[in-house]
């Protein structure tokens, strides 16, 4: 009987082995954690469709991102609900809006905590689509000149990144010209580059309460059929000006975040969405999953794939395990 003289199982055999081959490992380091922020006072709410993730209002928040800073995660991404909704979104580019005024309070509270703001209108129109309607359209131009004001509006108030959402053709440009000629120079952008027109969204729209009214994204946000033209949107924004480039959802598309990693130099982020989040969370409920483990698999193959940073929901649940040392 001849034996097999290649035997990959000897570096399985126990977990020290198993620690000095691991070539993936996650760490504080990749995480950003996003938070809700909506209008009111002494508000924290959970989000029905999403187990652990609230809304909170301004003055209750701060609670929030210190606990999130004293369990390491390095950065926050904010998202606003705003009192008023209008046709255009005016509330983004307000002295006193949701976010500018949600920024303020963090970076005098919690200055150590790294603040990104996530760039769009839908949170904040009437219509909920991502910037000014035409005829039932959403107008490019236009919706550049809101963003630029938007951009810098986020910077006044104190924002350390921004990160541009709305898929809007030429937004890299607009809004770091807009920032540069305000001196905000030193500001990055963190492009949503590669965002597909993703059911996987769900979630997030009953917490952000940002659903279309009519019709959907597919105008603006890519078809999940395409992989090469995501590229091009990489490479679009790269030449625009992006400092850090993203693709969204994750999951489904592990094949695109190895392929953007591979063609560009910029660090790549990936958004873990939140049907992404639901989907665990609720199997996990129901017992049919190991909620924790399947996290912790999940985000490893978010990072093998190539991310260098993961925005995910899970960000508080698996630093507790990274700071346990598991
Ligand atoms: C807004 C925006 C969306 C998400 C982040 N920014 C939703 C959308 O395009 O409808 C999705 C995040 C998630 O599902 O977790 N443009
Ligand atoms: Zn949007």
């Amino acid at each position: 009987m001849e034996f097999p003289k290649l035997r990959p199982r000897r570096l399985r055999s126990n977990e020290s082995i198993r620690r000095l081959v691991r070539e993936t490992k996650l760490s504080l380091d990749d995480l950003i954690c996003p938070v809700f922020v909506r209008y009111g006072e002494g508000i924290e709410e959970e989000v029905p469709s999403m187990p652990g993730v609230f809304r909170y209002s301004p003055d209750k928040v701060i609670d929030e991102v210190k606990k999130i800073r004293d369990l390491g995660i390095p950065a926050i991404i904010l998202f606003g609900i705003p009192e008023h909704k209008d046709e255009v979104g005016s509330d983004t580019w307000s002295k006193e809006g949701i976010i500018q005024r949600t920024v303020r309070l963090i970076k005098k509270e919690v200055p150590d905590i790294y603040v990104i703001t996530d760039v769009c209108f839908c949170e904040y129109t009437t219509h909920g689509h991502c910037g000014v309607l035409k005829n039932h359209h959403v107008d490019n131009d236009a919706t550049l000149e809101n963003l630029k004001k938007q951009a810098v509006s986020h910077a006044e108030s104190g924002a350390d990144m921004l990160a541009p959402s709305g898929m809007m053709d030429g937004m890299v440009k607009a809004i770091r010209s807009a920032l540069d000629e305000a001196n905000f120079y030193e500001i990055p952008i963190m492009a949503y580059s590669a965002k597909f027109a993703s059911a996987f969204y769900g979630p997030f729209r009953d917490a952000a309460q940002s659903a279309p009214a009519f019709g959907d994204r597919r105008t603006y946000q890519m078809d999940p059929s395409n992989a090469r033209e995501a590229l091009k949107e990489v490479l679009l924004d790269l030449q625009e000006g992006a400092d850090i480039v993203m693709v969204k959802p994750a999951l489904s598309y592990l094949d695109i975040i190895y392929r953007v990693k591979e063609a560009t130099l910029l660090p790549v982020c990936a958004y873990n969405v939140s049907g992404e989040y639901s989907m665990i969370k609720a199997a996990g409920k129901l017992g049919w999953i190991d909620e924790r483990k399947v996290m912790w698999e999940v985000l490893t193959s978010i990072k093998r794939a190539g991310a260098d940073m993961i925005i995910t929901y899970f960000a508080k649940d698996v630093a507790i395990l990274i700071n346990r040392g598991e």
